[in-house]
């Protein structure tokens, strides 16, 4: 499936795509279709969602669309067609018109697979060329920062009188080599005794050309070096860099690519259609013809690609993998993920050949406090505040933190329940840093760090949900801590009896809040023992409400009503005593 056949593309991104394919800016486009730069503006922000028939006429005629494509344009423009059908028929033509009159690509591999949706960022990463010189496209390892960046290439190439070169960086070890490698890439000869960067940018100082940098994150400091020369000294070049973390230099525009579009957990309709699902659809008929979205394979195909995190190349090993174990058994054995997915393209570069080898790259560009907060972040298991990041990593983890996020290996934080900025982690690299975790022997010390931290919050906010004017906010807070407390209550019960009682006690009122009350009412009732079958010893509450409910009170007391969050299920995800 190609880009083209793709549900969801609109007329706004459907004309974007093809004028910038054209190498025209919007005031062009309005200058040759006689209609106002307004109006092409409009529609494209999707302030205008259809067109006049006439102005969609004109612009058709501007864009060298004609034939049945002219007659798809139209009915797009007029909101009666999928606008997707439409790009099928005109792209090629549109390409192959501009490029004979402007630079091609130079370098770029030719694509032996198809490239799946990512319409959106697409248009926003040629849309942000447009606007500034110099755009670096970040992400985790594997999620397709190069693939989309040779597909923005090709579309805008025609707009360089010297086109698109592909400078490929993967391979430099040693970040003094950089500027040579892009300048030998280039055809730019050396002068003796001159550094390269000086050759390249004298050379490049009357180009026009479009420079991808791809592959920048292990020599970022060399990378982000010559990009500031190179921009300095040469006013019609742009540059368009991939990099699991940003160059950080003046001027630059990030795009952060996140995952493919992942199904709706809660419908199954267009499931065949979402990105992620339609990725593994397509690897896998690669790898064996007979493999079909059957109604029987597709609910356990999209609860893979979304446990995979919609990342193109875990999708692809697992595809690859999907005939000799087949989805359900790749399903039920993801938490081997690292040893399961591995070794799908014999030529693909060391670092992409496994699951295991594109986390270790990023892993293996930490220093050792970097590496540590890591580690011991990985233990949270739905997000972390800085101050959770603080209690379970000690020193250093703010700074730590920051980077992590800045290299791609955290999600940006986002408000929680609670308001508190949260932080995430993909489960492909929280699996990996619990697995690094156990290997480094700090498991212990980290989940005890955690124990102590869940402890806290659960004492301080039950504190709070005695008074009238604390419940909300201990409620939300409660609330986007829960994953923690219920792993925390696994884990101690276990390991730290004493721990996992107090933490009872401490979240007893809370439960009850909740609508949990058979586990409250167990954890809580004064003078109650309670035997944890696994730990085998009975323990007892530690603490005991200030108030005692009575259950028609407690089912009127419920905070998701009160805090206007949702309910939690009634039955915990942690074994109960
Ligand atoms: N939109 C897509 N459609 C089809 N295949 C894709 C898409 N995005 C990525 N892929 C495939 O997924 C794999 C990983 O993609 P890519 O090499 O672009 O990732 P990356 O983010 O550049 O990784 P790294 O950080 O290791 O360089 C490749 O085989 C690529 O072809
Ligand atoms: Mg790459």
């Amino acid at each position: 499936m190609g880009a083209a056949e793709q549900p969801g593309l609109g007329f706004a991104a459907l004309l974007r795509q093809l004028r910038i394919g054209a190498g025209l800016t919007q005031e062009e486009l309005a200058e040759a279709a006689g209609v106002s730069p307004r109006a092409v503006s409009d529609l494209e922000r999707g302030i205008h969602r259809t067109a006049h028939k006439d102005t969609a006429l004109l612009l058709a005629g501007a864009l060298g669309v004609d034939g049945q494509a002219r007659e798809l344009f139209v009915a797009a423009a007029r909101g009666r067609a999928p606008a997707p059908g439409v790009l099928a028929s005109v792209q090629p033509q549109a390409r192959a018109a501009s490029w004979a009159a402007a630079g091609g690509v130079h370098g770029f591999p030719v694509a032996l697979t198809s490239f799946i949706g990512r319409e959106a960022a697409t248009c926003q990463v040629a849309g942000l060329l447009e606007e500034h010189r110099l755009v670096t496209v970040t992400g985790p390892g594997g999620s397709g920062k190069t693939r989309l960046a040779g597909e923005v290439a090709r579309q805008v190439a025609a707009r360089f009188a010297d086109g698109a070169w592909l400078a490929e960086l993967a391979p430099v070890a040693d970040p003094a080599h950089v500027a040579a490698v892009v300048a030998a890439t280039l055809g730019v000869r050396e002068q003796p005794g001159a550094p390269a960067a000086e050759a390249l940018a004298r050379a490049l100082a009357r180009q026009q050309v479009l420079l991808v940098l791809d592959n920048c994150e292990h020599v970022i400091g060399a990378a982000a070096a010559l990009c500031a020369g190179l921009l300095a000294a040469c006013d019609d070049v742009r540059i368009l860099a991939t990099s699991r973390e940003p160059l950080r230099i003046a001027g630059e525009a990030r795009c952060r690519l996140g995952p493919l579009a992942l199904p709706d957990p809660d419908s199954l309709a267009d499931v065949a259609g979402c990105e992620a699902v339609a990725l593994f659809a397509d690897r896998a008929r690669s790898a064996d013809a007979y493999f079909a979205l059957t109604r029987e394979v597709t609910p356990a195909v999209a609860g893979l690609v979304t446990r995979l995190d919609g990342m193109p190349l875990a999708i692809e090993l697992a595809a690859a993998q999907a005939e000799a174990l087949g989805v359900s058994g790749l399903v039920e054995r993801l938490d081997e993920r690292f040893a399961l997915l591995a070794g799908a393209d014999r030529l693909a570069p060391d670092r992409q050949r496994s699951l295991a080898a594109a986390v270790d790259w990023s892993y293996r560009l930490l220093d050792e406090t970097q590496r540590r907060v890591f580690r011991a972040v990985s233990v949270f298991p739905a997000g972390f505040t800085l101050e959770g990041a603080e209690a379970v990593a000690g020193q250093g983890a703010a700074s730590a933190v920051a980077h992590l996020v800045d290299c791609s290996l955290l999600s940006p934080p986002q408000a929680g329940p609670d308001g508190r900025l949260r932080y995430s982690m993909l489960e492909t690299l929280r699996g990996y840093g619990i697995a690094r975790l156990a290997e480094a022997g700090e498991h212990d010390d980290v989940a005890a760090a955690l124990a102590g931290y869940a402890l806290g919050v659960a004492e301080q906010a039950s504190a709070g949900l005695q008074t009238r004017a604390g419940e909300p906010e201990a409620a939300r807070w409660l609330d986007a801590e829960d994953a923690s407390m219920r792993q925390v209550l696994a884990w101690a019960m276990s390991r730290d009896p004493q721990a996992a009682q107090r933490l009872a006690g401490a979240l007893g009122w809370w439960w009850f809040l909740r609508g949990l009350r058979v586990a409250a009412f167990r954890v809580t009732w004064p003078g109650r023992w309670i035997c944890s079958p696994r730990c085998g010893t009975p323990w007892r509450s530690g603490r005991r409400p200030g108030r005692w409910p009575t259950p028609w009170k407690a089912g009127r007391r419920r905070c998701g009503s009160s805090t206007g969050s949702p309910r939690q299920p009634r039955t915990p995800a942690v074994p109960w005593p």
